[in-house]
């Protein structure tokens, strides 16, 4: 028996975690969730919280929350939650004002929810995870944090939110130097590119900016088809979970367990 918590689980790839470790009856999956209203979640989980990770306290409670049920230990934390702030995503580097307000406002979401939220959600969640029997901290990282996929697609925009993943990598690295001594694991985790829309017939701009991505993800592998369902992409990332050891601890990977193939 195993257990799991998962920030950001109410939808998309957070939800689809859930879901893939809820199909086997042996494992406690704590859904952390900003909605608690959601139907899927409170079929699926043994406890669906209303947390918010950029709130300390918020998250905190989760932890406590999360202890009552658990006997106080957890095996495995996956802090998935991701914030954008949407109207400055398309914007390349220099297009964002020399202003403090237009900044924060660009940056703050993805800081609070990627460099934050993963520190506080650690944090709150360490003393469980050092009473659990796997000691694994997974943070869902992107490949937009990485450099050659960058350079090799010529991919400006998302600024604030590659920059937020790529401080998320340095974190874990650190994390896992410090957690060594006590057997504690820790990755950085890119889901590959996934369609996580959900909500219906997708917007024409939607349908738009995942062309111009195909375009620009084409320079680096010729032959991609376009994006992987949630299924494919968590089934590979919980493969690179139970791979992960003493040895890959600190490291940024993809779903495909390398750190070359972000598709
Ligand atoms: N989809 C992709 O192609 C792709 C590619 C690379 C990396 N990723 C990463 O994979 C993860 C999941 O992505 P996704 O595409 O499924 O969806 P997403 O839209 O990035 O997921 C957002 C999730 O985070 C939650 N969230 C946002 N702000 C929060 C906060 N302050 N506190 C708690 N939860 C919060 C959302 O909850 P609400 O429902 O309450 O808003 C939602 O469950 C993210 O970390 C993302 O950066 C995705």
């Amino acid at each position: 028996m195993a257990s799991y918590a998962i920030t950001g689980a109410s939808r998309g790839i957070g939800l689809e975690f859930v879901r893939q470790l809820a199909a086997n009856e042996n494992n406690t999956v704590l859904a952390i969730v900003r909605n608690p209203e959601s139907q899927a979640i409170s079929e699926l989980a043994a406890s669906s919280p209303q947390r918010d990770v950029t709130d300390p306290k918020s998250i905190l409670d989760a932890a406590s929350a999360a202890a009552a049920i658990t006997g106080g230990k957890l095996d495995v934390l996956i802090h998935n939650s991701n914030a954008v702030d949407v109207a400055t995503v398309g914007l390349s580097p220099s297009q964002i004002p020399v202003d403090t307000e237009a900044t924060r406002k660009s940056f703050e979401p993805s800081l609070y929810t990627g460099v934050y939220g993963s520190l506080w959600a650690t944090n709150a969640f360490l003393p469980l995870i050092e009473k659990g029997g796997q000691k694994k901290i997974v943070h869902i990282s992107s490949g937009m944090a990485d450099f050659g996929l960058i350079r090799k697609a010529g991919i400006t925009y998302g600024v604030g939110y590659s920059a937020a993943k790529a401080a998320m990598n340095v974190q874990v690295a650190k994390y896992a130097v410090e957690l060594a001594p006590k057997g504690i694991k820790v990755l950085a985790l890119s889901p590959g590119w996934v369609d996580t829309w959900d909500m219906g017939e997708k917007p024409a701009e939607v349908v738009q900016a995942t062309s111009g991505m195909l375009s620009l993800f084409r320079a680096v592998e010729p032959e991609l088809k376009g994006q992987i369902q949630p299924e494919e992409s968590v089934r590979k990332c919980l493969q690179v979970i139970r791979d992960l050891d003493a040895e890959s601890s600190g490291m940024f990977l993809s779903h495909n367990g390398n750190q070359t193939n972000w598709f």
